[in-house]
């Protein structure tokens, strides 16, 4: 039995801040902030929006369009770094709230790569005929723990939620290989503050793993089925830094409108990063059934993941 992704949604805040509002926080430039990283604005969630209502309304968007009611899911895992408290936690209060009344719930924790891990664990439930449905969600309010006086980092991130309903699909179809991996030596490069909570992270060290990782680990899982670099159709990297996204498309030889580029308007999100840019590009209708799609993430741990997976049902 082969998994596959049959439904997705997100969610972004309505409060739009623009790099010219950036400019009015900290001492940066449009100018900078475009060309160093892509980003253009972001979304900031208002204070009464936690990250469980973000990943709630992505969690709706998503099951509709899977057309899979909430008492029928198995298991929900909800990728975030911002979770409204340690416990319970986001995917406990997401269980009660859709009226998921037999999932079973937990948070999945691997900061950017949150979401691909998330993925690849509801991959094997589904693969060894345990489940049937289950809602995997990326989400982060990292406006919470962002340093507003740290123009290093401020002006990075964002907030949002993607979602993915992922159940069984036909044969030749659905997540076709995976790789997961970690090396926590990198910790000290990109962590929260135990003190004050808030983000740190030495942009040059992540960028030179970033560029090295993405685009090995989007050629290994083409490699994996047998195929090679020309066959991938489209790809959805975590949308960090424009120029960490280019390294992988140029690997790959993939045509740069067959690349999504949410980062433009939502900054780096996350967790939310990759379930946002994917139900985005099936959302326009640029996704097409059987196209080879590759999923790319990296992320504070470091962490990494990435899937092949055969686009439709
Ligand atoms: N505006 C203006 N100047 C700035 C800003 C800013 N917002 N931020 C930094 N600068 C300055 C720096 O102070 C530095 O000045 P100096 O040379 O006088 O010290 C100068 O710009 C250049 O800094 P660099 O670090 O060389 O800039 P770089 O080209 O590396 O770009 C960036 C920085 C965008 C952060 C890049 O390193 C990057 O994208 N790194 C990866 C970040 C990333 O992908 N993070 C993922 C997080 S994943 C997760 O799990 C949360």
């Amino acid at each position: 039995m082969n998994a596959g992704i049959i439904g997705t949604g997100h969610y972004v805040p309505e409060k739009v801040l623009t790099n010219h509002d950036m400019e009015k926080i900290v001492d940066t430039s449009d100018e900078w902030i475009r060309t160093r990283t892509g980003i253009e604005e972001r979304r900031i969630a208002s204070d009464d929006m936690d990250t469980s209502d973000l990943a709630f309304r992505a969690a709706e968007n998503a099951l509709k369009d899977a057309d899979v009611k909430a008492e029928d899911l198995d298991m929900i895992l909800v990728a975030t770094v911002t979770p409204d408290q340690p416990f319970p936690s986001v995917s406990n209060m997401l269980q009660h709230r859709l009226g998921a009344t037999k999932a079973a719930s937990m948070d999945v924790a691997a900061a950017c790569s949150g979401f691909m891990y998330g993925l690849i664990t509801a991959k094997q439930f589904i693969e060894n005929g345990s489940y049937e449905n289950v809602l995997v969600i990326g989400v982060e309010k990292l406006s919470k723990i962002t340093n507003w006086e740290d123009r290093n980092t401020c002006v990075l991130f964002g907030d949002a939620a993607g979602a993915a309903v992922v159940g069984p699909v036909s044969e030749g179809k659905g997540i076709l290989s995976f790789e997961l991996g970690s090396d926590g030596s990198g910790g000290p490069h990109l962590y929260q503050g135990k003190e004050d909570d808030l983000l740190y992270m030495n942009g040059r060290e992540v960028f030179k793993f970033a560029v090295r990782q993405m685009p090995e680990s989007s050629v290994n899982v083409v490699k994996k089925i047998g195929l090679s670099e020309q066959d991938v159709d489209y790809l959805i990297p975590h949308q960090a830094n424009i120029r960490i996204m280019e390294a992988a498309r140029q690997r790959l030889g993939v045509p740069e409108e067959k690349m999504a580029t949410a980062v433009k308007r939502y900054g780096n999100t996350s967790s939310a990063s990759i379930p946002l840019a994917l139900s985005e590009e099936v959302k326009a209708g640029k996704i097409k059934e059987n196209d080879l799609v590759v999923l790319v993430g990296f992320g504070g741990g470091l962490t990494w993941g990435a899937v092949a997976l055969r686009w439709g049902k």
